[in-house]
C-alpha cells in the first residue's frame, strides 16, 4: 500500500468556473484519486479556493459586497458544485485561511533567512479616486502605436503590441474610469529566484518520466523566456496575506500583501493542515504528507494543473519550497492538460459562452458529464467540445452500451428467475473467453491509470462493457431459457456477476451509477478485482437484487437543439 498526496490546481474564487477548467485539473485529478482509493492506497486529495488578487476584489466590489464576504459566499457555492461534480477531495480550502496566512509568512521568512529575498524600489500608477495603486491591466487609455481607445496598461488588445502603463494617452482607472492618476514610488519584495536556476535544472532533467507537455513549458521558461527572472512577491493591495517575515513586522512592508501567485501554492500545505484542524488531529497528521524528516519521504506527490499553471508549479512553487531550506516534500509527477474548447471556439466566462458546472448540474447528472469529459480530456492536444459528440457518447457508450446491458440482464432474470441469483447450469468455454478478454483489458485499464492516461484508459472500460454486451448477445439466454433453462440460469448468473464488477470498475469515473449498481446488486463489496474468477463469482446463486431505474436516459435530437441555442453565448 502506497501513501499518495494529490492536489488540483485550486479554481480562482471571483466566478463559477465552466466546464473547460473543470476538466483541466479537478476532473481528472478526483478519477485518479478515486482510482488509487479503491485500488487500497492511502489517499490525501486536496484542493481550496484561490481568493487573493485583484480580479477577486473587483468581483466584489461589482457583487456590492465587502471582499471577505464576497470570498465566503463564493466558496460555499464552488464547494457546492464540486460536491454536486462528485470530486472527492479530503479537503476544499480557502487561500484567505489562517494556516494559509502563518505559512505563507513562515515561507517569506526562510526565504529572506536564506537570503532570496531582495527589497526593490519601483514606480507604480496610483489612483486618488479609488484610494489605491492599480495593477497594470486596471489602467486604460488610447493606443499610442494604433489609437485603439481601450488599450489596457499591459498591452493593446487590438494590435497586440506590450505597453508600459505611462505609454497609454489619455491613461484612466479601469475600476472606476477616474483619470486622477498619479506616478508613486514604492517598494516590494522580489523572490531571487535566478540563484536557484541550476538546483532547478537539474530536478527537471532528473523527472525522466514527467510528460512532455509539463517538461517542454519547464524547459522553456528556465531557458528561452524570462520566467527565472527575480519576481515579485508582494504588492500595494488590501486583500491578501499581510507581508510578514515569519511572526515578526517586516519594515517598510506595512500594509502590504503577498501576491497571489506567492501565496496560492502554499495552500496545498495549508489546506491540509486545515483538514487536521477540521478533523481535530494533531500538526503530526497533516505533517506527514508533506514534511520529509516526518513521515513524506514515502509520499509520492502529484499535481493536476491546465498547460497556463505549469511555469508556476515547475518553477515558482519548487523555487519557494527549495530556497526555504527546510524539508518540505516536492511534487514526484505533474500531470499537465491542454484546453478544452467550445463548439467551434473558445469557452469564455466574459461572453457567457459554453456551459458553466451550475448549468451543466441543471440540465442533466454529473456522471454524464464527467464520462464525456473524461474520456475527451485534452491530454495529447486541445479537444473540442461540440453538443453532437456529447449526445452520441452518452447515447452509445452510457445508454446503449452500459446502461442496457445492466437493464437487460436484470429485467430478464426477474420476468425468468426472480429478483435473486438463479442457479443451475456452469460456466463454461463461452464465460472463460470474456473472462480473458476481460483480464486482459483490465490489467491494460489499471495501467493507463497508474499512468494517469485517462483517455486510454476510458478505452479500455468502455471495451470492458462492450465484451460483456457481445458475451450476451451471442449467449442468448433468452432462446436458451426455453430448451435449457439451467444452461440460461447460468449465463444470467455470470452476466449479473459482470454488472457488480462494472459497478466497482466504473466507479473512479461514474461513481453515481457505480453506486445504484451496487446497491441494485444488494452488495457492499465494492473490492478491486485482484482475481477475476473469483469476483465473477461474487454473487452466489439465491443472492437477492433489484431492478435499477434507468441508469443512463439518451439525449434526444431535440433535446440537443435547444441546448445548443441556449448556451451559444452572446459573443
Ligand atoms: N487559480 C489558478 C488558476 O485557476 C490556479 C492556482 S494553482 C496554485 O489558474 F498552485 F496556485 F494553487
Ligand atoms: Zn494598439
Amino acid at each position: 500500500m502506497a501513501r499518495i498526496l494529490i492536489t488540483s490546481a485550486i479554481p480562482y474564487i471571483n466566478g463559477i468556473k465552466h466546464l473547460g477548467n473543470l476538466v483541466g485539473s479537478q476532473l481528472p485529478a478526483d478519477a485518479y484519486a478515486r482510482f488509487m482509493r479503491a485500488r487500497g492506497h492511502e489517499v490525501m486529495f486536496i484542493c481550496a479556493t484561490d481568493e487573493h488578487g485583484t480580479p477577486a476584489e473587483l468581483a466584489a466590489a461589482k457583487a456590492g459586497k465587502p471582499v471577505a464576504e464576497f470570498c465566503a459566499d463564493m466558496w460555499v457555492v464552488q464547494k457546492g458544485l464540486s460536491d454536486g461534480f462528485r470530486l472527492s477531495f479530503d479537503h476544499f480550502g480557502r487561500s484567505s485561511s489562517d494556516r494559509n496566512h502563518k505559512l505563507t509568512q513562515y515561507f517569506a521568512g526562510k526565504l529572506a533567512e536564506n537570503d532570496l529575498i531582495e527589497e526593490v524600489s519601483e514606480k507604480q500608477v496610483y489612483s486618488n479616486a479609488d484610494g489605491r495603486f492599480l495593477p497594470d491591466r486596471y489602467i486604460e487609455g488610447t493606443c499610442p502605436n494604433c489609437g485603439y481607445e481601450h488599450a489596457r496598461g499591459d498591452q493593446c488588445e487590438n494590435c497586440t503590441k506590450q505597453l508600459d502603463p505611462t505609454d497609454l494617452i489619455n491613461p484612466r482607472s479601469a475600476v472606476s474610469g477616474s483619470t486622477d492618476l498619479e506616478v508613486r514610488k514604492t517598494r516590494h519584495l522580489y523572490l531571487r529566484q535566478s540563484k536557484l536556476k541550476d538546483r532547478l535544472d537539474q530536478w527537471i532533467d532528473s523527472k525522466k518520466d514527467w510528460p512532455i507537455l509539463t517538461t517542454s513549458i519547464a524547459k522553456k521558461w528556465l531557458h528561452d523566456g524570462d520566467g527565472l527572472r527575480d519576481r515579485g512577491i508582494t504588492r500595494d493591495l488590501d486583500w491578501g496575506v499581510p507581508v510578514m517575515k515569519g511572526d515578526k513586522p517586516w519594515p517598510g512592508m506595512e500594509g502590504k500583501v503577498f501576491y497571489v501567485w506567492f501565496d496560492a501554492p502554499i495552500e496545498y500545505i495549508a489546506a491540509t493542515a486545515e483538514w487536521a484542524d477540521a478533523n481535530g488531529l494533531d500538526d503530526a497528521a497533516w505533517q506527514r504528507w508533506w514534511r520529509t524528516d516526518k513521515g513524506a519521504d514515502d509520499v509520492r506527490y502529484v499535481q493536476f494543473m491546465g498547460k497556463d499553471n505549469v511555469p508556476f508549479h515547475t518553477l515558482s512553487f519548487p523555487a519557494t519550497i527549495m530556497g526555504s531550506g527546510a524539508p518540505w516534500k516536492l511534487v514526484d509527477y505533474i500531470k499537465s492538460f491542454n484546453y478544452l474548447n467550445y463548439d467551434g471556439g473558445q469557452f469564455s466566462t466574459s461572453q457567457g459562452r459554453g456551459v458553466f458546472m451550475d448549468q451543466a448540474l441543471e440540465i442533466l447528472p454529473a456522471d454524464y458529464w464527467r464520462w464525456w469529459l473524461l474520456s475527451h480530456v485534452p491530454e495529447n492536444s486541445d479537444s473540442e467540445f461540440t453538443w453532437e459528440n456529447f449526445q452520441a457518447s452518452v447515447n452509445k457508450d452510457l445508454a446503449d452500451v452500459l446502461g442496457n446491458f445492466v437493464s437487460r440482464v436484470t429485467k430478464f432474470c426477474r420476468s425468468k428467475f426472480g429478483e435473486a441469483v438463479p442457479e443451475g447450469g456452469a460456466y463454461g468455454k463461452a464465460e472463460a473467453t470474456v473472462t480473458a478478454e476481460i483480464a486482459t483489458r483490465l490489467e491494460a485499464y489499471e495501467g493507463h491509470m497508474e499512468a494517469i492516461e485517462l483517455r486510454k484508459a476510458t478505452s479500455e472500460l468502455r471495451a470492458i462493457w462492450v465484451a460483456g454486451n457481445e458475451y450476451l448477445q451471442a449467449a442468448a439466454p433468452w432462446a436458451l431459457f426455453k430448451t435449457d433453462p439451467d444452461a440460461a440460469a447460468a449465463i444470467v448468473r455470470f452476466a449479473l456477476n459482470l454488472i457488480r464488477l462494472y459497478g466497482v470498475l466504473s466507479s473512479p469515473f461514474i461513481p453515481d451509477a457505480s453506486t445504484a449498481i451496487l446497491a441494485a446488486m444488494q452488495t457492499k463489496d465494492d473490492s478491486w478485482p485482484t482475481d477475476l474468477d473469483a469476483a465473477l463469482n461474487t454473487l452466489p446463486a439465491g443472492h437477492a437484487f433489484s431492478v435499477p431505474d434507468v441508469l443512463f436516459a439518451k439525449i434526444t435530437d431535440e433535446a440537443r437543439e435547444d441546448m445548443q441555442a441556449r448556451f451559444a453565448g452572446q459573443g
